[in-house]
């Protein structure tokens, strides 16, 4: 008898391997050093991002979740039968089950991620979950361009790409622009959009969520060096390095560093960088939107904001825009 396990249709896009060298030398040779925060997701980054998403002081995961639970009806009621539903940044691909379990006869489920790892597993087990349901993994970095596989068969039905988790946030307001007018090319005129985004809020909530106490994104944060450890053959001393991350209000982001903790010099593939004490990697800004905001945004991209759903405690929105 044959195996009737479900898989994923794979297609691998991802950038070379030593575009991450590269982009380490480059962003440590600057004056400002800065580190992609896509790079932040090996395969113990992911796991590391999961457990985050469990810590009692980062809210987003789970109140996304519960709003995303609430509007999902009228999400699948709004884009119809047959929806081709495509997702930027996958992750564990779990916040989408709660879309899927409430569309009528979905098509085809596309996953975009640059962890490969995290990809094949998320894939694999959605495809088992969902027998009906076309599972497409591209393997892939959604920020720079490149070309959708094509899809099966949908039957008329509407293209909704998805892009939860607030990763908006993570690119700067023109980058976020020129995502989203990508976004409009991939689903296509008739398409739409749901995005998660995070909330502006007091300082102290937004502290919390990025500083918490059994201290995962720290070792989330510094996971990165022991990455490149590994795969440049660098020298970082993990002790003698901190996570550092603060609300800059009026900036309207949180933004996070790695520090030094004192003068070093770390060998990183055969070349030398000082750091001086208290000098930091820039590794990420995580942007907070008002929903005022984040509409005039999506629209000088080119969307027109549909709807929105915020959770009792104001803490995140998620949008629907067409
Ligand atoms: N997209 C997440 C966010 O901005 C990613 C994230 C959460 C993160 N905590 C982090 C990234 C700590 C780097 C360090 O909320």
């Amino acid at each position: 008898m044959k195996a009737a396990t479900a898989r994923a249709i794979f297609h691998d896009l991802a950038p070379e391997p030593e575009s991450f060298r590269d982009l380490v030398l480059e962003g440590l040779s600057r004056r400002d050093k800065e580190i992609p925060c896509r790079f932040l997701y090996d395969e113990r980054g992911s796991v590391l991002f999961e457990a985050i998403c469990e810590t009692p002081e980062y809210y987003p995961t789970r109140t996304e979740m519960a709003i995303l639970a609430d509007c999902a009806p009228e999400i699948a009621s709004f884009i119809g039968p047959h929806c081709q539903l495509i997702e930027f940044g996958s992750g564990a691909s779990r916040k989408v089950t709660l879309l899927l379990n409430a569309m009528e006869q979905p098509a085809a489920y596309v996953a975009i991620e640059i962890s490969r790892e995290a990809l094949q597993h998320a894939t694999d087990a959605l495809a088992s979950r969902f027998p009906g349901l076309a599972v497409v993994a591209v393997c892939a970095d959604y920020m720079r361009p490149f070309d959708l596989p094509e899809l099966p068969e949908s039957n008329g039905g509407r293209r909704l790409g998805f892009f939860p988790g607030s990763t908006i946030g993570n690119l700067n307001p023109d980058e976020a622009k020129l995502f989203l007018e990508g976004c409009r090319r991939v689903i296509g005129p008739n398409g739409a959009m749901v995005v998660g985004v995070d909330l502006k809020k007091d300082a102290k909530t937004l502290h919390a969520a990025y500083n918490d106490a059994a201290g995962v994104t720290a070792d989330f944060t510094l996971n990165l060096l022991t990455r490149i450890n590994r795969e440049l053959g660098a020298d970082f001393d993990l002790a003698r390095f901190a996570h550092d991350a603060s609300y800059n209000a009026i900036a309207g982001k949180v933004e996070i560093f790695i520090r030094s903790r004192a003068d070093q010099v770390v060998t990183v593939a055969g070349r030398r960088f000082r750091f001086n004490a208290g000098e930091r990697i820039h590794t990420e800004d995580s942007w907070k939107y008002s929903v005022p905001q984040f509409h005039e945004l999506a629209t000088r991209a080119g969307f027109t904001p549909a709807q929105h759903w915020v959770d009792p405690g104001n803490l995140f929105s998620v949008h629907l825009l067409v």
